[in-house]
């Protein structure tokens, strides 16, 4: 993309956004990517439209919006905005009830001959691999630990953000996020790679294929009969009606007997024919139906 400098210097001072023009980026947000803005956040996408802005010389909120609707060069920056606009906060066993739930009711209570077919495992938007990672270990460990055959699992880890994902691809995480790991996994799943960094095990990550995928496009998953879709301060983000059509869309996904997690705070009052609530009062997960 040309970049429009004109007279632009980095001490250009940059233009302040009122409430018309942020709604006009709130929405285009919105519309791409299911993210809701709200005014009181304002702040946040001002400071991030603008630092994407100086990084480019351009100095109009109002040209840039148009550069971003124009052909094959505004999708190419969009995808570079769009991690900017969006929060990838993560972490490993961000929330170990969830994980607990996982192996130590779900797993145990698969029918023999479900283990032995396959598992196949959504992490929904994924951010960097953290939480891809925890499902993987949860898996490999408690699958061995539970069945003499050797089982088939994988992850298919997804997220709109290019950056996020390459360093879930990587595996290579800051030295000091290891300490987010219980020592049993630890030792088994990661390895030091310096005294600034560790990676995930080549064996681990083999188990979990990342992919660029825009949840507004569920209905059109290339993914089906899922065992497990774990979805995590995401839908948080989303309006509420857009919410439940997700949710109405991972229903359809899973197998019977699948299980969809959810974060505690992703969804009230929810209800769907073909799921049934498990009986968990730290974990928000389904079941779905036989
Ligand atoms: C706060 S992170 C959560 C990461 C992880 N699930 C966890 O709980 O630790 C939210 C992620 O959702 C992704 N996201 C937001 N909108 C999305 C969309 N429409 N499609 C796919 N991913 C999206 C963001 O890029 C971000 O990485």
């Amino acid at each position: 993309m040309t970049i429009a400098a004109g007279n632009w210097s980095p001490l250009t001072p940059m233009p302040g956004m009122d409430d018309s023009e942020f709604e006009r980026w709130a929405s285009l947000l919105e519309k791409r990517t299911g993210v809701v803005v709200p005014l009181a956040r304002k702040a946040f996408l001002v400071t991030s439209v603008r630092g994407r802005m100086r990084e480019t010389g351009r100095a109009s909120f109002e040209e840039y919006f148009s550069e971003l609707h124009r052909g094959a060069d505004g999708a190419i920056e969009w995808t570079t905005l769009v991690d900017r606009l969006t929060v990838h906060e993560t972490h490993f066993f961000r929330h170990p009830p969830s994980m607990d739930l996982i192996a130590n009711d779900w797993l145990r209570c698969l029918p023999e001959k479900t283990k032995q077919a396959a598992l196949h495992a959504w992490s929904v938007g994924c951010s960097s691999g953290e939480e891809a990672y925890t499902l993987a270990m949860v898996l490999d460990r408690h699958l061995t630990a539970t069945t003499a055959a050797k089982v088939y699992f994988g992850v298919t880890a997804t997220d709109v953000s290019l950056p996020a994902l390459a360093v879930g691809r990587a595996g290579l995480y800051p030295r000091q996020k290891i300490e987010e790991i219980p020592i049993q996994y630890r030792e088994r799943y990661c390895e030091l790679v310096d005294g600034d960094s560790f990676r995930i095990s080549e064996a681990l990550r083999k188990r979990v294929g990342f992919a660029s995928f825009n949840l507004l496009d569920a209905a059109r998953a290339p993914l089906k009969r899922l065992d497990l879709i774990f979805c995590q301060n995401v839908l948080i983000y989303f309006a509420r009606d857009r919410r439940r059509e997700l949710l109405a869309t991972f229903a359809n996904l899973l197998k019977p007997g699948g299980l969809l997690v959810l974060g505690s705070g992703e969804v009230t009052n929810f209800a769907h024919a073909s799921l049934r609530r498990v009986d968990n009062r730290n974990v928000l997960a389904f079941l779905r139906n036989s």
